[in-house]
């Protein structure tokens, strides 16, 4: 029912699997005999952050915080802070986890937050990075897929809420975002 919506499939379950598997295989080796504290941004990364998130065979706390934007529609306005994290991380090894880095904003926001606190390290993991005119200075540390600048949903990302649950990473069809 989404699926007519799609314009093509861009990533297979399964390629995006053997992705999600290999990162956390770098997370791993990166972090041997470390605690880290892995943060999902809510709510896009959040399939994404549990799929990396089972493959960790560190010692590990999850946690979430949540930005939101002041403007409305796809594009990111000013940000404000929705939902801080729980976990005090001064001092700790943390691996926030993104869906996707578009203009950067959103992650120069929660770096710049994350990293007045502190942190021993502080690595940045986003789904996809698209290709695009990039604001910031603002570079992942771990690479899902890089992606044209399109727009994308499925495995978590939305457009207006809707499409998280398709299991695959597709292009909307652009009639239905520029209307
Ligand atoms: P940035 O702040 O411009 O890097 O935008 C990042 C945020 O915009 C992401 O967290 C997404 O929620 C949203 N976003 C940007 N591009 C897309 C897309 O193609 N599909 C779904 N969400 C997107
Ligand atoms: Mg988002």
């Amino acid at each position: 029912m989404l699926d007519k919506d799609i314009a093509r499939v861009i990533y297979t379950p399964e390629q995006i699997q053997d992705r999600v598997k290999e990162i956390a295989r770098r997370i791993n080796e990166d972090f041997a005999g470390e605690q880290v504290v892995v943060i999902a941004v809510l709510r896009g990364s959040v399939i994404f952050f549990s799929d990396i998130f089972r493959n960790l065979t560190l010692d590990c706390e999850a946690d979430f915080i949540s930005v939101g934007s002041y403007g409305k529609g796809a594009t990111s306005g000013e940000l404000k802070l929705k939902k801080d994290i729980s976990a005090d991380i001064k001092g700790k090894n943390v691996i926030i986890v993104e869906d996707i880095l578009d203009t950067g904003k959103t992650l120069k926001f929660i770096c710049d937050l994350l990293s007045q606190r502190e942190p021993k390290a502080l690595r940045v993991c986003v789904l996809l990075d698209k290709k695009c005119e990039k604001q910031s200075e603002v570079k992942a540390d771990y690479v899902g897929f890089e992606v044209e600048d399109t727009f994308v949903v499925g495995y978590g990302l939305d457009y207006a809420d809707r499409y998280r649950n398709l299991p695959y990473i597709g292009e909307l069809k652009t009639d239905i975002w520029r209307k």
